[in-house]
């Protein structure tokens, strides 16, 4: 075996950039760890002339993809690029060419992960992805490993900084949505194109690589409900609170008797569950084994130290795998479960309306509830409009989102109401 293993790192941005410094400030005791030394051979970058935030030795930094994936003497190739195309080409070459794949890409572990993996597994080599869920977090290892003794029940995450951060601002301060993503965005903390995670795609990629993984059967995207936090106002955070509950983005993944349900939405949360104060840009994965009951990660979810950390750590299984020769420790993807439609879905609900304060307004919504078999657990009116519409708040018993979605067309036919405001979900059992 070779003294220093040749690593070809592609992508030298954010992340690419946090596993140099990770490998400058602890050269020493990752070599001692890994049990042998490797080296940064080449790295993939699309401009020569940027200026780089590490120092890279002369001659290292190249534009051509095959002075990584055609050079037999790096076994192990590092893709922190970002994007499906050709990140998802380099890394299909470089598992077909035998060399062992480092990647923090939610979106083509997302979106090709069980083909990815099975040409792994067939290639004898490793896949590792640490990095493409909850940046620093380990949570992939644990599933995959640590947990291999339970019948996984449930997942649900804080997975997504950007959202977590603007419903955190709108929490505390009672700031509006677009004030709040535009200070964002002015503090880096959202992309200026930031519908991928507003809308809930980014969270979506994540539930698909962690509910595979889990409930090992292969979930695509399009089976995941999506949707996002740009129609959550400051009342909806009010009502939420007055009633003991707090509003997160959740990528929610549960085994039901008769499938998976996958989704991801805006979601009324008791104060007191373990995610409810993960806040800020931060990240939490809430799982249910059967075996070990609950368990909580909580991190940072992006950034070049943590996301670094996440990717020196699958390198160094990668290294330990290959000196003890034990490669494609890969997940297998077994089973079938299906995914159950969101009509089948059940939750708890609420609902926020807005009528005309009128006698037997009230009656004539709980008979359109009634008529779809929702029954009411709580229920509040805010003011006296006079002439104009008031708030009406519900939360409903669980239902199933058919029976929802039945109740509220007649709602809507209401003379009396002026408009649903908003429907968002509410998990996690009832606020103390
Ligand atoms: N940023 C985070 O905190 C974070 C957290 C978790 C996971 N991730 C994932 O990690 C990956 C990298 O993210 P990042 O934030 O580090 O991205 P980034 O800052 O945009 O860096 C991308 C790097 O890849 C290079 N690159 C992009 N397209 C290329 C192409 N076609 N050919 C050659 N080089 C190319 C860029 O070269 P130039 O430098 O020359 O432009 C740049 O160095 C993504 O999959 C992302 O989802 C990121």
């Amino acid at each position: 075996m070779d003294k220093s293993v040749k690593i070809g790192l592609m992508g030298l941005g954010t992340v690419g950039t946090g596993v140099c410094k990770i490998l400058q400030d602890n050269r020493e005791v990752i070599f001692e760890r890994a049990g042998t030394e490797f080296e940064i051979a080449k790295i993939l970058v699309r401009d020569l002339t940027k200026p780089r935030a590490v120092e890279v030795e002369e001659g290292l930094l190249t534009t051509n993809p095959a002075d990584i994936l055609e050079d037999d003497g790096i076994s192990v190739v590092v893709e922190l690029m970002g994007g499906l195309e050709p990140a998802y080409q380099y890394i299909e070459a470089a598992l077909s060419r035998g060399k062992h794949v480092v990647t923090a890409n939610k979106a083509v572990i997302a979106a090709h992960g069980a083909r990815l993996i099975k040409l792994a597994r067939n290639q004898g080599v490793d896949l590792y992805y640490e990095g493409s869920v909850g940046g620093g977090i380990p949570i992939i290892k644990p599933l995959r490993e640590s947990l291999v003794g339970n019948r996984i029940e449930e997942i649900m995450g804080i997975v997504n900084g950007t959202t977590n951060y603007i419903l955190t601002r709108m929490t505390q301060e009672g700031a509006a949505f677009d004030e709040v993503l535009k200070e964002a965005q002015a503090l880096g903390y959202a992309e200026a194109e930031p519908a991928a995670d507003i809308e809930g795609q980014d969270a979506a990629n994540k539930l698909v690589i962690l509910a595979s993984l889990a409930f090992q059967t292969p979930i695509s995207l399009h089976q995941v409900y999506c949707e996002g936090i740009s129609r959550i106002t400051p009342d909806d955070i009010a009502f939420a609170e007055h009633f003991g509950y707090i509003i997160k983005l959740l990528a929610i993944a549960k085994r039901r008797a008769n499938g998976i349900e996958a989704r991801v939405h805006p979601t009324f949360l008791p104060k007191e569950h373990p995610l409810a104060s993960v806040n800020g840009v931060f990240n939490g994965i809430f799982v249910r084994g059967d075996a070990v009951g609950e368990l909580m990660f909580y991190g940072r979810g992006a950034g070049d130290l943590p996301t670094g950390s996440a990717i020196i750590a699958d390198i160094v299984d990668v290294l330990r795998n290959r000196r003890r020769d034990s490669h494609h420790r890969v997940e297998t993807l077994w089973t079938h479960i299906p995914v159950k439609p969101m009509d089948d879905v059940g939750t708890r609900y609420y609902v926020r309306l807005h009528a005309q304060d009128k006698p037997g307004v009230l009656a004539q919504v709980a008979a359109s509830f009634g008529a779809e078999g929702v029954s009411i657990e709580s229920m509040i009116q805010q003011g006296r409009g006079q002439d104009q519409p008031v708030p009406i708040v519900f939360i409903t018993h669980e239902v199933e989102e058919r029976q929802m979605q039945a109740s509220l067309k007649r709602i809507a036919t209401l003379p009396s109401i002026k408009d649903i405001a908003n429907v968002i979900r509410v998990e996690g059992g009832m606020p103390l």
